[in-house]
This record gives structure tokens, sequence and C-alpha cells, in this order.
């Protein structure tokens, strides 16, 4: 027989040797189900914060025999995620959500390839940095009534930015101005979002772990998950389809302002063929998702900083001031001369980041990374809670304190670069996000002082303030702010208010 060269030899041990051998270190885990019983039911990103201290800046754990790689620092993440992207840029593939409820649609959760590519070309070609202040009068006039209503109305916190950022991603996506708070084109993506964080809680349907069983007849016992599925599909086919044909009927209506669907009809001479339509409604589904529940979330951490910190909220009003006067309410171009409400902003998304564990990669191919071997099929979880946490790089990590980048931009960039994802899939949506939260945080410095409520109680829980843990956006759980009209800004916001249609 002949014999091997050395180096084939030497090759296929190493191959043997890491495949079983050198993953990545992580907690002790049984045979078959792996670290089932260690994985946290809710706020995962806390619990792999801990693990972290003992096993460092990547870790492993087995699932059920699903690797999953945990990547706790912004270095190793931006090795893999970043330098590896041919590599790293899949997503993982969700049974019960993809397949069955048909979210493997969107683009978000698209594998790497050609339709992927295609669908996010849509959507990074209407939302690039150049094309972001077209779009600066909606999300100024919505910040404005944003900050009128909860003025008069403090209680509808909650219930206002959920209705004022609907507004604005609906209306760059569709060109649609959505009549109040119970229109089915804002309450029908909510509701998937809902359903999706509820189907991808780890655990809850044994089709993710089993995906054989997506097969079996839906009348046997314990297939009740096709309901489910079927019921949620639903959900998502209208919520996704419903806006883009009422788009198809009031063209002249919905280019009152510029949008995404508008834009790709028109460039592509007024008529789509079918596959381009399909791939048109899916990449828009997407950013309606993706611009809802992450901005939201951020804007109510903003709400909270402030009550929470009054003295740093008086230094950005003093700084509005001295930019804006006392003539004009504030606009987004104004952010260029404002570093310290720049820093607020970074502030608010370092210290509770809208998405801490970003949303998860798949490698889709074997691979080593300092010796570590990576399985293809590997779940890689960017820990951006612990990257945006970590006491070496953000000394006392859980004070809220914009100082700590000294008005520097390339300090908050940094937060940036890690809080809006990696590599190929990073958020295309960073831009409009900005404006969108600009906007809100200086209309409000600027004609409000937000207070914590006078209860006793409620003021309490501000200070320790829950937030859920389940699916991927982390919000705050319901809290109450006061709000005092402050300078003569505010009666300018009366006199706007008057002015727009709302
Ligand atoms: C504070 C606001 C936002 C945050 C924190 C945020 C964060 C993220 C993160 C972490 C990802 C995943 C990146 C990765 O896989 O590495 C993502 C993806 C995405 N975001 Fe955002 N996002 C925000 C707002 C928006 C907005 C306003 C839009 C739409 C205009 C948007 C559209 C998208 C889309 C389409 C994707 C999927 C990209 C892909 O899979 O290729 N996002 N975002």
């Amino acid at each position: 027989m002949q014999e091997l060269p050395l180096y084939v030899v030497v090759l296929g041990f190493l191959v043997i040797w890491h495949k079983s051998g050198s993953l990545p270190p992580g907690p002790r885990r049984l045979p078959i189900i792996g670290n089932v019983f260690q994985m946290p039911q809710t706020s995962p990103w806390l619990t792999f914060t801990k693990w972290a201290k003992t096993y460092g800046d990547i870790m492993h754990v087995d699932v059920v025999g699903k690797h999953m790689v945990v990547l706790n620092s912004a270095k190793v993440a931006r090795e893999l995620l970043d330098k590896r992207s041919l590599t790293y840029s899949d997503r993982p593939h969700f049974v019960m959500v993809g397949d069955l409820a048909g979210f493997s649609e969107l683009l978000v959760f698209q594998s790497y390839g050609e339709e992927w590519r295609k669908q996010r070309k849509l959507i990074a070609q209407e939302f690039t940095q150049a094309s972001a202040p077209r779009y600066y009068s909606l999300q100024e006039s919505q910040a404005r009534i944003l900050a009128w209503n909860i003025l008069r109305d403090p209680s509808s916190l909650f219930s206002q930015v959920r209705l004022r950022i609907g507004i604005n991603i609906i209306q760059v996506t569709y060109g649609y101005t959505v009549k109040g708070a119970e229109d089915p084109f804002i309450t029908g993506p909510l509701q998937s979002m809902q359903n999706f964080s509820e189907g991808t809680v780890p655990g809850s349907f044994l089709v993710d772990f089993i995906p054989a069983l997506k097969y079996v007849p839906n009348w046997m016992p314990g297939a009740g998950f096709f309901q489910k599925a079927k019921a949620w599909r639903q959900v998502l086919w209208d919520a996704s389809w419903a806006p883009y044909l009422w788009l198809k009927e009031n063209q002249n209506q919905a280019i009152s302002m510029p949008n995404l669907c508008a834009s790709v009809i028109s460039d592509a001479g007024g008529e789509l063929s079918r596959e381009e339509e399909t791939r048109l409604v899916w990449a828009a589904s997407t950013v309606m998702g993706g611009g809802l529940d992450s901005n939201m979330s951020t804007v109510l951490s903003f709400f909270l900083a402030m009550a929470l910190y009054p003295e740093i909220q008086s230094k950005a009003q003093a700084e509005v001031d001295a930019v804006v006067g006392f003539e004009r309410l504030p606009e987004i171009n104004d952010k260029t001369s404002l570093p310290y409400v720049r820093s607020i902003v970074t502030e608010v998304m370092r210290w509770r980041p809208a998405m801490p564990l970003g949303i998860p990669h798949a490698a889709n191919e074997d691979g080593l990374y300092n010796g570590l071997y990576i399985p293809k099929g590997s779940v890689m979880m960017a820990n951006v809670w612990n990257m945006l946490h970590d006491p070496k790089i953000y000394s006392n990590p859980s004070d809220f304190n914009p100082d700590r980048y000294k008005n520097l931009d390339s300090e908050m960039q940094k937060v940036f670069d890690v809080l809006f994802g990696f590599g190929r899939r990073a958020c295309p949506g960073f831009h409009f996000a900005e404006g969108t939260i600009f906007a809100i945080v200086l209309t409000l410095l600027a004609t409000c002082d937000i207070l914590p409520p006078t209860n006793e109680e409620a003021r309490a829980t501000l200070n320790n303030l829950p937030y859920t843990g389940v699916g991927i956006i982390s919000f705050p759980e319901n809290f109450e702010v006061r709000l005092k009209p402050r300078s003569s800004r505010a009666s300018l916001l009366a006199d706007v208010i008057e002015s727009l249609d709302c």
C-alpha cells in the first residue's frame, strides 16, 4: 500500500482531535442533552456574562447536540464575524418559527446566499447615510407630537412611543400614514414580533430539537404546534402583504413621502415581476420588524435614564440651550454641534442595549480559531451585553455616565460597532434609527423636564427596573415618569403642533 505523506497523517490527526476534544471551553455538559439544564430561560446574556469570567472571550455550550459559540469580547467577535464573514454570515435554522410559521422568508433570517443578498440590497440602498436627511422632517414632526402628547398625559408614554416610532417606520416603508394605535398596519407587525419572540424562547418547541417532528400528521397528540404555526404564519403574511397591497392600490397617496416600496417599484419602471414583488414584500416586512422594537426599547431607556440621573439631564439641556437658543425647536442636524447629547444617546445604547445578544449568526463550515474548533452549523452569539459592560473597558459599567466618552466620537463609535452587529449582517438601518432617536431625545431635552414619579413606590421601582429577557429584544417593564414643560420652547411646541395635521 502506498504510504501517506506525513503532513496528511498529521492533518488527519488534527482534524479528528479538534473535532473530538478542542471545542472552546464551557460549562461541563451531560451526554446527549449537553447543557440544557444550565441554559437560562430568561436574560441568557446575564448568565453568559457570569460564565465569561470563568471561560473567557470565547466559550461553547451544547443544547441537545446543537453547538452554540458565545463570543464575549468585541475583539473575538470582530475576528470571526467581521474578518471571516464568508464563514460566519449565515443564520441559524429555526424549525418552528422559520419553516413552519414562515419567518425564514424575512431577510433577517434568510440563509447567507443569493436571495439574502438581493433583499438586503433593496434595503441598503434606501437607508444609506446620504438618504437619511430626507426622513428628518417626518422624524422631527413625530418627535414633537410625542413630546406634546406625553406632556399632556405622561401615562401614555409606552403607547405614544410605540405609535410614533411605528408611524415613522411604516411611512418610510410603504408611504402609509397610520391612523392610530389600533390601525392593523401597526398592530399586525407588533403581534408578529411577539409571536416570533414566543417561538424562539429556548426549549419551548420540541420540534426545534427534533426537526423530524415537523413531518408527523397534525392530528397526532402533541402536534398542537402546527395550529400555532399556522396562525402565526397568517399574522405574518397579513402584516407583510396588506400594507404592500395598499401601496399598490394607492400609489398617488403613497409617493407623498419617499418610501422603500415606492422607490423599488419606480426604479423598476413601475412594474415588478411576481418574484421581485415577493422579494420586496419580505424585505419591507424585515424593515418593519427591525425598526420597531429596537427603537422603542432604546427610547424608553432614555426616559428611564433621564428620570434617574437629573444632573446629567440638566447638563444636556444646558448644551441644547446654548446651541439651539430659545427661538426655535431643535432639529436633527443640530446633533453635530451637541457632543454631550451624542454621548447620552450612546450611553443609553451601552447601558441598556436593546439587543443584548445581537441576532445570532451561524457557521457554514468547520473552522479553527486560535486552536479551538468551531463546528459547521454552530450558532454564533455575540454577547453584546458583556462587551458593553466589561469593567476593564467601561469602568463602573452599571452607572449611566455619558462623560466616559469625553465627547469623543471615536469612543462612541466603539459602542455602535458592537450594538449594530457584525460583518455582512450588520444592521442596515443604523442611519434611520439614529434620526428617529435623536429627534426624540433632542425634542424632549429642549421642551420638557423628565422627572421620576412623586409616588414613593413607583419611584423606587425605577432604580432596579426589570427588563424583559425573552426573545431578541430586551424591553424595560412598565414604568412611570412625570413631565414638566420647560422654557419658552414648550410654547413653541404648542404652536408647531397646531400647524401639524395630527
Ligand atoms: C436602535 C435601533 C436598532 C438596533 C440596536 C439594531 C440592531 C441590529 C442588530 C444587532 C442586527 C443584527 C446584526 C448582525 O446579525 O450582526 C440588526 C439587523 C437588521 N436591522 Fe437593525 N437595529 C436597529 C434599528 C433598525 C432599523 C430602524 C432598521 C430599518 C430601517 C433596521 C433594519 C435591520 C435589518 C433589515 C437587519 C437584518 C440584516 C441582515 O440580516 O442582513 N434596524 N439590527
